[in-house]
């Protein structure tokens, strides 16, 4: 069956149809899901329904895994890398990272080397009365460079964004461990991106604490005017999950955020993995 593509009526998202990802991939059809992958910077297929294993030997596609940060605390037994993503607990105990992803962000952008992409398959999602709960937004952040005033693409040409794991408030207070794994970054503000050769904005408010040699009153100024642009309407891609769906974002294309709507009794159950970009930002 041919692959046929629908876009979103945003400048990110597109679902992918003909693909059955349990069944092994040609060169050739790995080759089109990644340039379309590039092109959208968010896909989506439905109905596939993968287990942890063929999640990882779909990734696997895309080059080597990046560990998630959560890896070791909610990895899913056996499967190293698949992280569970999930507000469902079993003996007193949450299953996986709970209200995970829930302010815009790019994930892991407080490393040196962030991941390229990262893959959510939906098992369970939660569902009230019809209506679908849980969806993720996803910020198109080269349509958002695209539309600023070219005063302030001028002004913010060359600036370098730091990130800083401990510096910021957290949910969870930051363990020494991850204090000495994840010490403060620098990226560009406008990323090139490094297969469609598009600038994107690289800044989000919470992981981003300030602009190199900036004073740290107007780096506030216009991380948060900037991080405001970028989630406007116009820029946004809304997935509303079904059961069953396998989703990949590219992490310099968009920033995104999981909208929290539902507890529990509903269920929401995600495993997700991220694989390694070849380079840092640039
Ligand atoms: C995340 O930020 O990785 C979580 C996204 C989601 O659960 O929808």
């Amino acid at each position: 069956m041919p692959i046929e593509v629908v876009r979103a009526s945003a400048p990110v998202g597109a679902e992918i149809h003909g693909v059955n990802l349990v069944a092994p991939l040609s060169p050739e059809g790995f080759a089109e899901i990644e340039r379309l992958f590039n092109e959208h910077g968010v896909v989506y297929f439905r109905r596939q329904f993968l287990s942890p294993g063929q999640l990882l030997d779909f990734t696997g596609h895309f080059g080597e895994q990046a560990l998630n940060t959560f890896a070791e605390t909610h990895g899913v037994p056996g499967h190293p890398g698949v992280v569970v993503v999930s507000n469902i607990e079993q003996g007193g105990r949450d299953i996986g990272v709970k209200r995970a992803g829930e302010r815009w962000h790019s994930d892991m952008c407080y490393t040196a080397k962030p991941p390229r992409g990262t893959i959510l398959c939906a098992h369970e999602v939660p569902v009230q009365d019809g209506l679908t709960l849980g969806d993720t937004c996803f910020a198109a952040t080269h349509a958002a460079y695209d539309g600023l005033p070219d005063v302030m693409k001028q002004r913010i040409e060359g600036l370098r964004a730091v990130f800083d794991f401990a510096g910021r408030v957290r949910a969870v207070p930051v363990t020494p461990a991850q204090r000495a794994a994840f010490p403060p970054v620098t990226h560009p503000l406008v990323r090139t991106h490094p297969f469609t050769g598009r600038k994107c904005l690289y800044v989000m408010r919470d992981d981003c604490t300030g602009i190199e040699g900036m004073d740290a009153g107007a780096a506030q100024l216009l991380i948060a005017a900037l991080a405001d642009h970028i989630i406007r309407p116009e820029y946004v891609y809304r997935h509303r999950w079904e059961p069953g769906d396998v989703l990949l974002w590219d992490n310099c294309t968009v920033q995104h955020m999981a909208i929290q709507d539902y507890d529990l009794p509903l269920r929401r159950l995600m495993y997700r993995t991220t694989f390694a970009a070849d380079q840092p930002p640039m």
